[in-house]
């Protein structure tokens, strides 16, 4: 993979709307397992409810696949210099496990509702959670950047590179 000085507009584009279209899944989460319980027993459900949450999680997706895509095509940026080389394989392997749980828990959750199939509801819940976990160690990590470390690692999210 090409490493270049920053992320490009796209990649910070990207990021940013895949953290609010994640924000939504967080909070229609509860809301989608009434729903899919409610089709699982072949009662009305709430139709928007179920859509917003499909149609947002289908979003990140879309935006994972051109994320990996700018990732191979682009390049991103190496490990700040201010980590060692336990931060950096850390940061690496986080990222990547969230990239790739950013494709199985849509895809997980599109075998649930489209294939009415229980056992991906639970998997996708799972998924779910670990991606949730990541995500705060991630958010964690950037914050000890800026105000520990203090490399202002944050404005490579920002400002492109
Ligand atoms: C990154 C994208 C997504 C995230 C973060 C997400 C998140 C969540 C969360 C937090 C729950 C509640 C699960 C629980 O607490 O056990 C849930 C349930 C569910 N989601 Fe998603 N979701 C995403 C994408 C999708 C997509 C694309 C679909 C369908 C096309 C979908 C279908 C479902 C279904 C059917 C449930 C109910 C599962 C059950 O109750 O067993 N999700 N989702
Ligand atoms: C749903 C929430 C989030 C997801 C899924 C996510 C995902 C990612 C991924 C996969 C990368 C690696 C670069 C890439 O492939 O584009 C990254 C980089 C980054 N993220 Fe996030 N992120 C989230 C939330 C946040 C938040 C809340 C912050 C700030 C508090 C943040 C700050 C950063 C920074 C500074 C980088 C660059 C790190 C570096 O270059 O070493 N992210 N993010």
């Amino acid at each position: 993979m090409k490493i270049r000085n920053g992320y490009s507009r796209l990649q910070i584009g990207i990021h940013w709307a895949t953290v609010l279209l994640i924000g939504a899944q967080f909070l229609s989460g509860d809301w989608m397992e009434e729903v899919f319980r409610a089709v699982s027993q072949g009662q009305a459900y709430d139709a928007p409810r179920a859509q917003i949450h499909v149609v947002a999680g289908l979003a990140v997706l879309g935006l994972v696949v051109l994320r990996l895509l700018a990732r191979f095509l682009l390049g991103v940026p190496g490990a700040p210099a201010s980590s060692s080389p336990r931060m950096e394989l850390i940061g690496d392997w986080t990222h990547k496990a969230v990239l790739g749980l950013l494709v199985l828990v849509p895809l997980s959750g599109l075998a649930a509702w489209g294939g009415g199939v229980a056992l991906a509801g639970g998997v996708h819940g799972l998924l779910t959670n670990l991606l949730f976990g990541l995500v705060f160690l991630h958010a964690a990590a950037a914050i000890y950047h800026q105000y520990v470390v203090r490399d202002n690692l944050i404005h490579r999210m920002i400002r492109p590179g």
